[in-house]
């Protein structure tokens, strides 16, 4: 099943970490940085990712804009973010897009990322070592659901 996954991951590289250990076990999924690439072709593919670290209770602009340009009608899309600390209302203006363009949403993954943007550089930062194995984890178990349910339902 042809994936992209769109992403922006600059932080620490904490998205990247994720993404990376599902690239390696499917592959069929593309990594697309959404700075390196903001006019990507999608239609070709059966299923889209939008990935990110958080920046200001958000995903990152990049990706946000990519998706309103170049995300088609109707695709299957998942989401995918790391944060310093969790917030469900941080996937609130991605999803606000694609239901704009009719997208069928599957699911969310997220987990915490090393964050030492402000004040927390100080603290030496906070979420230390994550994402975790354990993370890494959780997200191949996400994702493989994900597929399985596309494969028996497209
Ligand atoms: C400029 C900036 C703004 C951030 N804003 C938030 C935020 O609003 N909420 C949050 O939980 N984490 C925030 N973070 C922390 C990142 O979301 C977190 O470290 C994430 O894992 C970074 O992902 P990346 O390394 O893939 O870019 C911010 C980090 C930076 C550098």
């Amino acid at each position: 099943m042809k994936t992209a996954v769109i992403y922006y991951s600059h932080h620490h590289g904490n998205t990247k970490k994720v993404l990376d250990a599902i690239a390696e076990q499917y592959p069929d999924v593309t990594l697309i940085d959404a700075a390196a690439d903001p006019a990507v072709e999608l239609s070709d593919y059966d299923l889209i990712g939008f990935a990110s670290g958080i920046y200001f209770s958000q995903f990152h602009n990049t990706v946000l804009k990519l998706a309103q340009e170049r995300l088609p009608e109707g695709k299957n899309v998942f989401l995918l973010y790391t944060c310093g600390v969790n917030q469900a209302r941080y996937t609130k203006a991605i999803y606000d897009i694609t239901d704009l363009k009719g997208a069928h949403m599957l699911g969310v993954y997220s987990c915490r990322g090393y964050d030492t943007f402000g004040p927390w550089k100080l603290l030496g930062g906070i979420a230390k070592g994550r994402p975790s194995q354990k993370d890494l984890n959780g997200a191949l178990e996400f994702f493989q659901h994900l597929r399985e349910r596309l494969e028996v339902n497209p």
